[in-house]
């Protein structure tokens, strides 16, 4: 793992985005995964103020909770139009579909999808219980893309996007820690005080089931860009 850690969260969201765009600069097709979070909104910003050229990048997000229709204003399919697609064109995006009949034949869709085009670069916020995308504490290794039961803590942790508990969704589809691995490179990104005893386990802890995020210590090519807060533990 190559760590950088940065003074401010917007130092740390310049450090990653400036990586990203060095990638995708002279590449003649690219394929971006992308995240949703608070975390890579100020990242997203920086693409629209640079009006970086996305126009041969295909975009893979990570996940989205079932039962809402891209459309549904708390979607991650929302999300990513609002924060990013509305104002930066994209070769083509994909979100998982929330509103699928089958949430199970769309985890195969997905995972089909992702490995059909290979992702060049993931971007990752991490959880405060140390999960990737929505791979829960708990989570198998070799998973791929699956249905995935939201914790509690997560749920919670999220509460702040809708107006209350009762809404936030109980079941996502996310890419598996495996799926994620497959990407040739990962740029996770943390921020603040709430991440520290993540970050500290992703970084320092025996890989372990518990910290999902520990898997990526196995990856051959992962940046972590943290604030100063966020690397408080380590
Ligand atoms: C959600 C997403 C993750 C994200 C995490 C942290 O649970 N599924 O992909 O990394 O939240 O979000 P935030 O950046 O808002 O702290």
């Amino acid at each position: 793992m190559n760590i950088l850690v940065a003074n401010t969260p917007q130092d740390a969201e310049q450090i990653a985005y400036t990586l990203i765009k060095e990638r995708l600069a002279g590449k003649r097709e690219f394929v971006l995964g992308l995240a949703t979070g608070s975390t890579p909104v100020g990242m997203y910003k920086m693409f629209k103020q640079d009006r970086l050229d996305c126009s041969h990048v295909t975009s893979v997000n990570l996940d989205e909770y079932i039962g809402l229709a891209p459309d549904h204003p708390q979607s991650y399919h929302h999300f990513m139009e609002e924060k990013l697609f509305d104002d930066v064109p994209f070769k083509e995006s994909h979100v998982p579909r929330g509103d699928a009949p089958d949430p199970e034949q769309e985890t195969a869709r997905y995972e089909a999808l992702v490995r059909s085009i290979g992702v060049d670069l993931q971007l990752l916020g991490i959880g405060e219980n140390g999960h990737i995308a929505f791979n829960e504490p708990g989570t198998a290794l070799d998973a791929k893309t699956h249905v995935t039961e939201l914790t509690e803590s997560t749920r919670e942790a999220n509460r702040r996007f809708f107006d209350s508990i009762d809404e936030v969704p109980t079941q996502a589809i996310t890419m598996g820690l495996d799926t994620i691995m497959n990407a040739r490179e990962i740029v996770l990104v943390a921020t603040g005080t709430r991440k520290a005893e993540a970050v500290h386990h992703m970084i320092e802890s025996v890989p372990t089931i518990e910290w999902p995020a520990t898997i990526l210590q196995a990856h051959p090519s992962v940046t972590v860009v943290l604030d100063k807060e966020a690397a408080s533990r380590c």
